[in-house]
């Protein structure tokens, strides 16, 4: 996880929908060269992308190389890696049950990022999101640092959408963050919401509070009853692109995001939603905060949740 004077290099594994939009903000951010990796069915769809996103720099002016492949040598020695590889959900399917089939995706992308990337700050997307940043963790032995899962940005990012848009302010003024696994039993923390640093519970009724964490909660199930055919993009790219931004330029940013924890929530040996600094040193601290009990038992609840999807993936791998 060292920075060199060479643009950092991005690899994306998985150049379906996010990953798409992932080469496009990277590159549009001017964060480094970017490769799209995906399996051999789907060559030409990586290369194309690659292609299109490459032919688009002129146009809006930003330097960045762009190469799509299906050969892992490509990605030799990438800074980051973000790993959108695995099935989207369908209408009516929980994150859960994509469990079967995505761990038998992420051994084979664990395996060959230990081999490739072995430096590399990971960022692990794909569904059921706490298992497969577990899985990917297991198998490749890295550092807890060094690989991280993206759930928590998105989530507070749809809180957030939904507190802004129902008061009328703007969405830059509204801080909140969502803590627990990434499944309909999440914890956007009312208590720790704020409009302009005031508490969001000044500003709104409780009534209206409730309908807005429900609706975060069930946020990603909305998009994918509208989508039909997979669940969102733009967001979850832009989520972790904030990410792998405030590691490239250290920025320190305080994230919610799946950390493994080692004690911190009275919570160890998983990864789990949580508040984290992320820069150069990738996952540099967990923030512990104080909850309330009806938050500390709703995120008791997740995180048991995400234990038995641990214990399916052991058996897995
Ligand atoms: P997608 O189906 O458009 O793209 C996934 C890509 O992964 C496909 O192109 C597929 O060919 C590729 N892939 C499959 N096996 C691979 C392998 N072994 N190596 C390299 N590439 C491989 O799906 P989309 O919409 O991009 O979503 C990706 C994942 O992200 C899904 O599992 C989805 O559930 C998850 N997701 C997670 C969110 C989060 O907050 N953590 C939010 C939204 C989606
Ligand atoms: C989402 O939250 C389905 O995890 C996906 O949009």
């Amino acid at each position: 996880m060292t920075h060199h004077m060479h643009r950092p290099k991005i690899a994306l594994v998985g150049a379906g929908q996010i990953g798409g939009n992932l080469a496009l903000m990277a590159a549009q951010k001017e964060l480094g060269d970017v490769t799209l990796l995906d399996i051999p069915d789907l060559e030409g769809i990586a290369k194309g992308k690659a292609l299109d996103i490459a032919q688009m720099s002129p146009i809006q002016g930003f330097d960045a190389g762009f190469k799509g492949t299906t050969n892992w040598d490509d990605i030799k020695g990438a800074d980051v890696v973000i790993v959108t590889a695995g099935k989207p959900r369908k209408p009516g399917m929980s994150r859960d049950e994509l469990l079967d089939v995505n761990v038998k995706i992420m051994k084979d992308v664990a395996v060959n990022v230990k081999k490739f990337c072995p430096e590399a700050f990971v960022v692990v997307v794909s569904n059921p999101l706490d298992a497969m940043v577990y899985a990917l963790y297991k198998i490749t032995g890295f550092n807890h640092q060094q690989v991280v899962g993206m759930a928590g940005v998105l989530d507070s990012g749809r809180f957030r959408y939904f507190v802004a848009e129902k008061l009328g302010v703007s969405i830059e003024d509204v801080t909140a963050f969502v803590l627990g696994g990434h499944g309909d039993d999440m914890v956007p923390v009312v208590q720790y919401c704020a409009v302009g640093g005031i508490p969001l519970n000044q500003m709104m009724k409780k009534e209206e509070i409730d309908k807005i964490v429900d609706r975060t909660r069930k946020a990603g199930g909305e998009i994918v009853a509208l989508y039909k055919t997979g669940s969102a993009y733009y967001s979850p790219a832009a989520a972790s692109i904030t990410m792998v931004e405030s590691y490239l330029r250290d920025k320190k940013r305080v994230l919610p995001a799946a950390a493994w924890l080692r004690g911190e929530y009275g919570l160890k040996d998983m990864f789990v939603g949580v508040p984290v600094v992320i820069g150069a040193g990738g996952v540099e601290k967990v923030i512990d905060a104080e909850l309330s009990k009806d938050d500390r038992d709703a995120l008791m609840k997740s995180a048991s949740r995400v234990k038995e999807l641990c214990v399916e993936v052991d058996k897995r791998l």
